[in-house]
């Protein structure tokens, strides 16, 4: 059998096309979060919004059509390309390939916004340059909202380790996900395609941070009056599993 191994990183297409496939929003959830966003930052048409890792540009384009000036950034030439798509004829909308640490501009937005947000791939200076500048973007009186994918290592900690094999369209799919004591998710997934004689194997590795660990990272890059919310509705978190928002509004 011939084996193809693909390893998981977001400079990859190749892991942008699987995790898109994978990762269907559909338009009434964008629409509601979108709402959501606006009520918990009191924004009002015209404010600037910056997105960062903006992906296939779906708020961008809301953001747009509702009239907010929306820059979205990513690393992916594959989710650049696809954002472009999304807010083609929205003047209001601009999108750059960027990593979050190369964010050039200092008080510029009304909101900085990160959603299903993924620290654990870049290096811990990386993170604490990302977050800064993310920061740093943010104007006076403007809103800092990050919102960690599937929540802090507390909640990863009660779905994992994953082992099975299911059956999907004449394939057999082998999964295998845990989580190593300092809080590193280590997937392997084999998908045996008889029908092709071929073996595909997808490898993943991440790090999830604790609540108390995300906190820390936020406060060393200089962000300031953190809240920890576990919804969009502003719900305070009560445990370190149900803490997904960090928000911070600047001075
Ligand atoms: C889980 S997806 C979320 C996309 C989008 N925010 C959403 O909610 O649909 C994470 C996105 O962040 C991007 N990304 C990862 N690391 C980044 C970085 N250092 N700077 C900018 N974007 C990054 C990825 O390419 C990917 O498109």
């Amino acid at each position: 059998m011939k084996v193809v191994q693909h390893k998981f990183l977001w400079e990859n297409d190749e892991s942008h096309r699987v995790f898109w496939e994978f990762r269907r929003r559909s338009s009434e959830e964008v629409f509601r979060d979108v709402d959501k966003i606006l009520t918990l930052c009191s924004l009002s048409p015209g404010s600037r919004i910056l997105d960062v890792g903006c992906g296939i540009g779906l708020h961008v384009a809301e953001f747009g059509r509702r009239g907010f000036h929306t820059t979205g950034i990513d690393i992916s030439d594959f989710a650049v390309k696809k954002a472009k798509e999304a807010c083609s004829g929205l003047t209001a909308c601009r999108i750059f390939k960027m990593r979050g640490a190369e964010i050039p501009w200092v008080g510029e937005f009304d909101l900085v916004l990160g959603l299903e947000h993924v620290l654990g791939f870049m290096a811990l200076t990386e993170i604490r340059i990302h977050l800064q500048k993310m920061w740093e973007a943010v104007a006076p009186k403007g809103t800092f909202l990050l919102h960690i994918a599937g929540g802090t290592l507390e909640a990863w900690r009660q779905r994992y380790p994953v082992n099975k094999w299911e059956t999907q369209n004449g394939k057999y799919v082998l999964v295998d996900k845990h989580l190593t004591e300092d809080g590193v998710k280590k997937e392997r997934t084999l998908i045996i395609d008889p029908s092709s004689d071929t073996i595909e194997e997808y490898l993943e590795e991440q790090k999830y941070y604790t609540c108390a660990e995300t906190l820390k990272l936020l406060t060393e890059s200089g962000v300031k009056n953190i809240q920890i919310m576990s919804d969009l509705d502003g719900n305070a978190a009560r445990e370190g599993k149900e803490a997904c928002f960090f928000v911070a509004y600047k001075q």
